[in-house]
């Protein structure tokens, strides 16, 4: 998997940890997924990171799974222990580790762009800290009101179309754009507003260029962070999972800082 930013992060945290784990990526088809899992433990391997296309299959085939795992229905991030695959998400921890290192606990109200598997995982961790009120925006209502129907209730969800961002945008609004629209052709999923209002914080999930929203929010003073964020959260938490180590022993600065080196 050329592609894959994942083994320059893994084994930079691996080196500076002093770790002899290794990480390596591969490409699996779908009908060798089940197989190739199960052989893994016997190569010694103590996990797996599980990506795009596989994160549902894996979240099928797994014996035992996290709390936020069971709620996103999608695995991310698989442990061998005990003759058992255990399957984890941690997509939206990752991403919410991020944010809380630029904002601890500022924002009580979010506007999310788009309802597909990214939006999937922000939305259950933004529901699971606490947040009190969300708009889901997205192009096809039903996949929004579907959405809608897996979170907790412990907050306030409402749902509205792309068109009526503008109007959602009130001071300290914390916005998520998890659509991919913007990364190949430049364009933006909502209307660009006028302003941006005090306190509003764009956290876009495409990294590696700046997409219109994030020129626009940034030629308006607002502030913006990319996905490159959730990418080094989520492989922190995975870390910090195959290894049994905290959170706080992971590298998580040296990860970002090898990320940026290879886009740049
Ligand atoms: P991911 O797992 O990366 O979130 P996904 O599950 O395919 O990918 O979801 C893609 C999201 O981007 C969806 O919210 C999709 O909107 P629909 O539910 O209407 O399909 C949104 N999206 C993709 N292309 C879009 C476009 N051209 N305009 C608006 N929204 C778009």
């Amino acid at each position: 998997m050329s592609h894959s930013m994942s083994p320059l992060i893994q084994n930079t945290a691996l080196k500076f940890m002093g770790d002899k784990l290794v990480y390596l990526a591969a490409r699996v088809t779908d009908e060798d997924f089940g197989r190739v899992v199960r052989t893994l433990p016997a190569l010694g391997a103590v996990g797996a990171n599980v990506t795009v296309p596989h994160k549902i299959r894996a979240y099928e085939l797994c014996d035992a799974l996290s709390e936020r795992a069971q709620k996103m229905k999608a695995v991310n991030t698989l442990k061998f222990q005990d003759d058992e695959v255990f399957g984890d998400n941690t997509d939206g921890v990752g991403w919410w580790d991020a944010l809380v290192r630029r904002f601890a606990g500022r924002f009580e109200k979010a506007v999310v762009i788009g309802a597909g598997g990214a939006s999937r995982a922000i939305c259950h961790t933004l529901m699971d800290n606490g947040l009190s009120e969300l708009v889901l925006l997205n192009r096809t209502a039903a996949k929004a009101h579907r959405l809608r129907d897996e979170l907790s209730s412990a907050g306030v969800v409402k749902i509205d179309g792309l068109d009526s961002f503008v109007q959602h945008l009130k001071p300290d609004t914390l916005v998520v754009q998890t659509t991919s629209v913007g990364l190949k052709d430049g364009g933006s999923p909502v209307p660009l507003p006028e302003l941006w209002p005090e306190g509003c914080f764009l956290s876009e999930l495409i990294y590696g260029r700046q997409t219109r929203l994030m020129t626009h929010v940034l030629a308006l003073g607002g502030e913006v962070q990319d996905g490159l964020g959730m990418l080094c959260g989520q492989a922190a938490e995975s870390l910090a999972l195959w290894t049994e180590r905290p959170l706080s022993e992971i590298p998580f600065d040296e990860m970002m800082k090898a990320a940026r080196k290879r886009l740049s």
